[in-house]
């Protein structure tokens, strides 16, 4: 008996451990990549060519779409600290306003800007479906913590995260667009679904789990 607890407990900690681990690299890399995305504040010299004409003809809304969406990375990852959330109750609310407001409006501004995509109708298409889940699983989940079905704010807002987090995985497989500026468009319209159809797989499979 004393050494199945052992064992739980040492499983136990393995899974804490290893759940630290990864959210350690999840805040680490929004943090680095929402506050780089925050040169495009600079001006167009900060865009990459391909990016340019949709930058100029939007440029309030990709304005609008970086901040929030910076406020969205920088914000979201504390949220599922335990330990911030037992111990300041407060900070969890007021983060979780910012998370919201940030993802809802970013969106609206993700939503008007992906028309004008350098990756035609199938990027526009892409973009414009992730803007919309965003959307709607944070409003869901906002919904849920109001009613106080807090088990399912917890798997909405794990879902609403993993989309926000196309945020950096778009600029990890942006350098792969590029490479060829002649097939900019082609490599560019898959990154527009890859970004965020694999994380929120990844995100159903964590909120399934519990
Ligand atoms: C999750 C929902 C999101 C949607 C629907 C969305 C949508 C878009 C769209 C349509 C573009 C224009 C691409 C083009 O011109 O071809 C764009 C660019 C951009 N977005 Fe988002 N985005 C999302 C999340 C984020 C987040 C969380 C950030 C955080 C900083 C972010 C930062 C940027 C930046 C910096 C650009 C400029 C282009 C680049 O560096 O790749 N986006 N986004």
């Amino acid at each position: 008996m004393a050494t199945t607890s052992t064992a739980q407990r040492g499983a136990n900690a393995a899974d804490a451990a290893g759940f630290n681990w990864r959210w350690g690299i999840i805040l680490i890399l929004s943090t680095v990549i929402g506050l780089g995305s925050l040169r495009y504040l600079a001006g167009q010299d900060m865009a990459p060519p391909p990016l340019l004409p949709n930058f100029l003809n939007h440029h309030t809304g990709f304005m609008i779409h970086i901040s929030l969406g910076t406020a969205a990375l920088l914000s979201g990852p504390w949220q599922f600290s335990d330990r911030l959330r037992s111990g300041s109750p407060r900070t969890h609310r007021m983060l979780g306003w910012i998370y919201v407001f940030s993802c809802t409006v970013g969106g609206v501004a993700g939503l008007l800007i992906a028309s004008g995509s350098n990756g035609g109708p199938i990027a526009a298409t892409g973009f414009s479906l992730l803007a919309l889940l965003w959307i709607g699983l944070t409003l869901l989940a906002l919904r849920a913590a109001i009613t106080k079905r807090f088990a399912a704010h917890r798997r909405l807002m794990i879902l609403s995260f993993a989309l926000t987090f196309a945020g950096v995985t778009l600029r990890l497989y942006l350098p792969l667009a590029l490479i060829d500026l002649k097939s900019f468009s082609q490599v560019y319209a898959w990154i527009a679904w890859a970004c965020w159809v694999p994380n929120l797989a990844v995100g159903l499979w964590i909120a399934r789990k519990g």
